[in-house]
């Protein structure tokens, strides 16, 4: 029996994306609940389940992920670690260096992965020279969804710099609608920031963000960059504290709200609802950071398992990594495919435009993880950003005294 599972596992990975005919599961812990996501999810549980495996859930709410990791650490602690889970950035590496996650090198050796992903996603999917995880899309975060018919009433043309945005906000609150639909959760107001941070210049992003650089996270430009986010709290509606991400697309969709500053998985919610760009919603770069993108990568990090579990895991990433999988799932996403060489065909433009945004900020070298999704920092420095903006965004801190804060809670979280 072990000597056919073994075969049977040597067989696969040669095979690359060949379907196993034996019965099996995997057990996979994931955030994606909302209408967009869970769509697109259901993209891969029916890809295995044509392949014969079968798909476990094991979902917990709450976008960006918090609550997963939580639940994770909890799972892994008791000793009983699932077959897969959605994780970003930082956190995979953080995972990887407790020795508990899996090792897919044959599958990714016969499959050549090595010469199809980026290696800015490559530098989280590997550890040690070992693929752990299979990347199945890649998102930005300096996205800006807007309600095309609230944006033709205010004027009609998207914003391209932040005195245009701001015309353009002020237009809507004045035609009676929320400008901004936002909800109060941590992760929410950092992925705002993400866009205001870059709008101040990529270099600056990076000093700040990547490089942690104390006197770009305390300088002047993060001033600038406290005062524009209080200037956006100022179009908030006054629900927004708590509001669930998806609910403050809903109200984009429903013309209730103007725009919404997301990452592209608030596409998935647009066209869930049927929506469609260039004629319900336009998408633009929050304006000011047209040719750089801030990008968080979901990947299914696979943890050690057993012989009898193995296959089904390799079938796993074997799947996710296929090119037709990766357009597929994409389209409905919102994200883009994680691999280089799949076709835009398929997608819709404001995808075309996510693929050639990417491909341009990586040759341009305007690439950079997203702070607010685990790509620029361990967890523990963006939990300390986390903190600082969301008091500065429900104004509990100055810009000036904000700007401080940050640089002396990021100094003290990354040692
Ligand atoms: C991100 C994740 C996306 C999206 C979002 C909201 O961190 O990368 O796939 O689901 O959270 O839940």
């Amino acid at each position: 029996m072990r000597t056919l599972k073994k075969t049977l596992i040597a067989a696969l990975a040669l095979a690359g994306s060949t379907a196993i005919s034996v019965a099996a599961e995997v057990e996979v812990l994931h955030w994606w609940t909302s209408g967009g996501e869970a769509a697109a999810l259901d993209v891969l549980k029916k890809d295995l389940e044509s392949k014969g495996v079968t798909w476990k859930d094991m979902p917990v709410a709450g976008g960006g992920g918090e609550a997963a990791m939580t639940a994770l650490r909890a799972r892994v602690t008791g000793g009983n670690a699932p077959t897969s889970v959605q994780a970003l950035g930082f956190d995979i590496t953080d995972w990887a260096k407790q020795g508990v996650v899996g090792d897919l090198n044959e599958t990714a050796a016969a499959e050549g992965w090595d010469a199809v992903v980026p290696a800015a996603l490559q530098a989280f999917s590997k550890h040690d020279g070992k693929w752990i995880s299979a990347p199945v899309n890649v998102h930005s975060t300096n996205w800006v969804w807007i309600n095309k018919a609230a944006l033709d009433a205010a004027g009609g043309k998207a914003p391209e710099t932040w005195d245009e945005l701001v015309a353009v906000l002020d237009a809507m609150k004045a035609n009676g609608i929320t400008p901004l639909a936002h909800g109060g959760q941590a992760w929410q107001d950092a992925t705002v920031f993400d866009g205001v941070v870059l709008s101040l210049g990529a270099d600056f992003y990076k000093a700040a963000f990547i490089d942690l650089d104390p006197a770009a996270l305390g300088g002047e430009k993060m001033v600038e960059a406290f005062t524009r986010l209080a200037k956006l709290r100022s179009y908030v509606d006054d629900n927004f504290s708590g509001r669930d991400w998806n609910l403050a697309s809903a109200m984009v969709i429903e013309g209730k709200g103007g725009m919404q500053m997301m990452g592209d998985w608030a596409k998935g919610e647009f066209l869930k609802a049927g929506k469609v760009p260039g004629t319900d919603f336009v998408c633009i770069r929050f304006p000011g950071t047209q040719g750089a993108v801030t990008f968080n990568a979901d990947q299914f990090m696979m943890f050690k398992v057993g012989d009898d579990a193995k296959a089904a895991q390799l079938q796993m990433a074997s799947s996710i990594m296929a090119p037709s999988f990766q357009s597929a799932f994409n389209v409905v996403k919102g994200s883009v495919p994680a691999r280089t060489d799949v076709s835009n065909e398929a997608f819709d433009d404001c995808g075309k435009k996510g693929m050639a945004d990417l491909a341009e900020a990586s040759a341009s070298g305007n690439l950079f993880g997203s702070m607010a999704h685990g790509h620029a920092a361990p967890a523990a420095v963006k939990n300390a950003v986390y903190d600082v903006v969301t008091a500065a965004f429900n104004g509990e801190l100055d810009p000036a005294a904000a700007a401080a804060e940050l640089a002396k809670v990021v100094a003290a979280a990354k040692q």
